[in-house]
């Protein structure tokens, strides 16, 4: 079931199989599955970890990565935060703590600006994710809590509303699938990954939204996911966003500095 799911939004972004896709494994089983079910269906994939150098997490989420690419025949890449920009995540956080900004917050930032950028580097067409329908009814949930759904118009299987020469385009075959699923599919087919979470997102506000959506019941939870599903797919999407480039870095931005410096430089 998670297959013809996957296969059909895959088909509905209409992405051929020559797309050189850039798979981002945090070393979780969501990620694993993305990545062998992209191969499965005959894409080029490549493999990319981010070490934000979290201390032993980092260490056993690369071992598994690497366990990983080793089991599909993929090439992988790693992208050591310490060595390509002089910090490691801890130091960037201990300089913004004063800001009282959440830690995954800031780590979020630097993962997609990393991921632009080495996208870029490697001539991938797509940077793909593991993101599953629970975290996107947990994003929705959080925007609803903010005051704010129709932030969530722009989300969707595939990065809407931004066309940039300098901007890869995110995809996330798994957008439709359950977590419970995900995890099911990767143990069946015995894919290597970390069990645990990184306890800095457990803290943060996502992961008290994650914990209260999780402590409904099963029906609770499937109503939450078809709101999101209906009204995502009802309100005005965004107008198209106009893409400047940062004067510090050169990405893509909205602002004149992006939020990835505007954080680097404190
Ligand atoms: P998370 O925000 O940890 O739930 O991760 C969501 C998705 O982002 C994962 O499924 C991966 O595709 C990607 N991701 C998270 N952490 C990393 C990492 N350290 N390196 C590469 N990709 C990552
Ligand atoms: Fe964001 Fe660990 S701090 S995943
Ligand atoms: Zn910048």
């Amino acid at each position: 079931m998670i297959e013809s799911k996957v296969k059909q939004t895959l088909r509905k972004i209409k992405l051929p199989t020559n797309t050189k896709i850039l798979v981002a494994l945090s070393g979780g089983k969501d990620s694993a599955v993305t990545a062998y079910l992209l191969q499965r269906f005959g894409f080029k994939i490549e493999g990319l970890y981010i070490d934000l150098r979290i201390g032993k997490y980092s260490e056993d989420c690369l071992k598994a990565v690497k366990e990983l690419c080793k089991r599909l025949k993929i090439k992988l890449h790693v992208y050591d935060i310490k060595k390509e920009q002089g910090k490691t995540m801890q130091d960037i956080w201990k300089k913004i703590k004063k800001k009282r900004l959440n830690n995954c917050a800031v780590c979020g930032v630097f993962k997609k600006w990393i991921l632009n950028k080495t996208a870029r580097k490697f001539k991938a067409d797509k940077i793909a994710t593991g993101h599953n329908l629970d975290d996107e009814a947990q994003t929705f949930l959080m925007n609803v809590f903010k005051g704010s759904p129709e932030l969530s118009a722009n989300s969707g299987a595939i990065t809407k509303n931004i066309k940039d020469k300098k901007f890869i385009p995110r995809i996330k075959p798994l957008f439709y699938v359950f977590e419970e699923d995900v995890k099911k599919y990767a143990i069946q087919k015995k894919l290597p990954f970390i069990k645990g979470k990184c306890r800095y997102s457990q803290e943060s506000y996502r992961g008290e939204v994650r914990n209260f959506i999780n402590s409904l019941s099963g029906k609770d939870k499937k109503n939450i996911m078809k709101n999101f599903q209906s009204f995502s797919g009802k309100i005005q999407k965004d107008k198209k966003t106009k893409m400047l480039y940062c004067e510090v870095c050169g990405e893509p931005s909205r602002g004149k500095i992006c939020k990835r410096c505007v954080l680097f430089r404190h």
